[in-house]
């Protein structure tokens, strides 16, 4: 259990370099495991959730050596096809494993991945796909056994919603389909582009990523050995620009692409805020006094990303005026609004849509993360609130900011975690 201490009311100022993106990095270290061979990754970030996927890579038989922002990764041991149930309950995302597992070996067994703070999680779509390709999947007392009796086919995989997860799992599986399969209405998120161009290195015959149509060619995939930099973090980007548009100030984030974010920084600039964007810079100032801009609605990409909802929110608290949220993606993500109120914050939630309406002034109070991203939107809040905040955080910010505290004390905050 971490505490987080802040004590808002200060400006942010300065440059900061942006970390690899945390949900591109997690299917790419699964998708190492399609082939016999070692892989190099640069640019990886220091996070518990990249934590976990080692240890799960290692439980395979993988070897894997952590170097910096490099994370070196030996295939050529996988001897299992298991992941235990302790880690699976840590990494709802280690369920992308299942579709690597079933290419390289065939078969794999690993337990329902836990629901989490945002609401249901199924899986189904992921099922359904990777038994259109051949997998055969029982569900056997919490756990998935699955296996591959006539071995993987091509298949015309039709998705109902485009999920993120259910499109990678889909991908890896694909790679060691014969055949041809074509996957519609796949998820059009960066890190699926991401994605294909790692499977390329391996490869792998992708194409039509970030696009609705996904087209993979399986086949054998020879062992090679392959270098690949992370791609930056368009989530992490768009939480220090909305801190710094809550708190006000002028921060210069490097190395990061942002047409991944450009719905967030639209609606930054119709708060008010100043942004001037040229090539892999993003540069926003703010007086701190922001207007409620037109209605964050979020959706698949290329929509307003459902992960930056929570944020965006955060930084609205003192917003003149009404803001308004709508949720289109996750069912339950507005839980972390309740402990905004204890700021002072103004919120009404009404099933998908919650409705902020602006406050003179927020104040520092106890509070505690419910997941991931409401707990970055707490630390918003507090930054730009009179007074102290004592954050209870069980792990959660952790699991996608990679020294959070660090990065916002060189900005200026005041802020330490115990
Ligand atoms: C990925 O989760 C991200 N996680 C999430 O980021 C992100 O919020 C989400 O995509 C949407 O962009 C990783 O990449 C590790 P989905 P994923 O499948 O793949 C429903 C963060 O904060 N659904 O696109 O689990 C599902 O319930 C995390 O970094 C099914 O119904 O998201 C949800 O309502 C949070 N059946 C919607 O689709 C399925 O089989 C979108 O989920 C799968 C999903």
């Amino acid at each position: 259990m971490s505490v987080w201490h802040i004590s808002g009311g200060r400006r942010l100022s300065g440059s900061l370099a942006v970390q690899g993106a945390k949900n591109a990095v997690l299917p790419i270290m699964a998708a190492s495991v399609l082939a016999p061979g070692q892989i190099e990754l640069l640019n990886v970030p220091e996070l518990r959730d990249v934590d976990t996927t080692v240890r799960i890579l290692r439980t395979l038989g993988c070897g894997v050596e952590r170097e910096g922002d490099a994370v070196n990764i030996d295939s050529r041991g996988l001897a299992r096809s298991e992941i235990p149930h302790s880690l699976m309950r840590e990494l709802r995302s280690s369920v992308i494993f299942l579709g690597a597992l079933l290419a390289r070996c065939g078969r794999a067994r690993l337990s329902m991945p836990g629901g989490c703070e945002l609401g249901p999680r199924p899986i189904d779509l992921h099922l359904m796909a990777l038994r259109a390709l051949g997998a055969r999947i029982d569900e056997r007392g919490g756990d998935l056994v699955c296996t591959t009796p006539e071995g993987l086919h091509g298949a015309d995989i039709a998705l109902p919603t485009p999920s993120v997860g259910a499109t990678e799992n889909a991908m890896l599986c694909a790679c060691a389909a014969e055949g041809e399969t074509v996957i519609t209405n796949a998820a059009r998120e960066p890190e699926i582009t991401e994605l294909q161009s790692f499977l390329r290195k391996l490869g792998a015959e992708v194409s039509g990523a970030g696009s609705a149509t996904v087209t993979v060619r399986g086949g054998p995939l020879s062992a090679r050995r392959v270098g690949h930099r992370i791609m930056p973090d368009r989530i992490v980007s768009a939480t220090y620009l909305a801190a710094c548009a809550a708190a006000g100030g002028d921060v210069e984030l490097r190395g990061v692409c942002p047409e991944h974010f450009s719905t967030v920084l639209r609606s930054l600039s119709e708060c008010g805020c100043d942004i001037m964007s040229k090539g892999a810079r993003v540069r926003l100032r703010s007086d701190g006094n922001l207007t409620a801009p037109m209605p964050v609605i979020t959706g698949p990409y290329p929509g307003f990303p459902t992960d930056a909802q929570p944020l965006m929110l955060a930084a609205c608290l003192r917003a003149k005026g009404t803001s308004v949220f709508v949720e289109n993606v996750f069912q339950n993500r507005f839980r972390f609004t309740e402990e905004l109120l204890r700021l002072g914050a103004r919120i009404h939630t009404e099933g998908r849509v919650a409705v902020v309406t602006g406050v003179q002034a927020l104040h520092g109070a106890p509070a505690v993360a419910t997941d991931l991203r409401g707990g970055a939107a707490l630390i918003i809040a507090a930054l730009s609130a009179e007074g102290r905040t004592e954050l209870l955080d069980s792990g959660h910010v952790a699991r996608g900011y990679e020294r959070f505290d660090e990065n916002l004390r060189a900005l200026g905050a005041d802020i330490s975690r115990t």
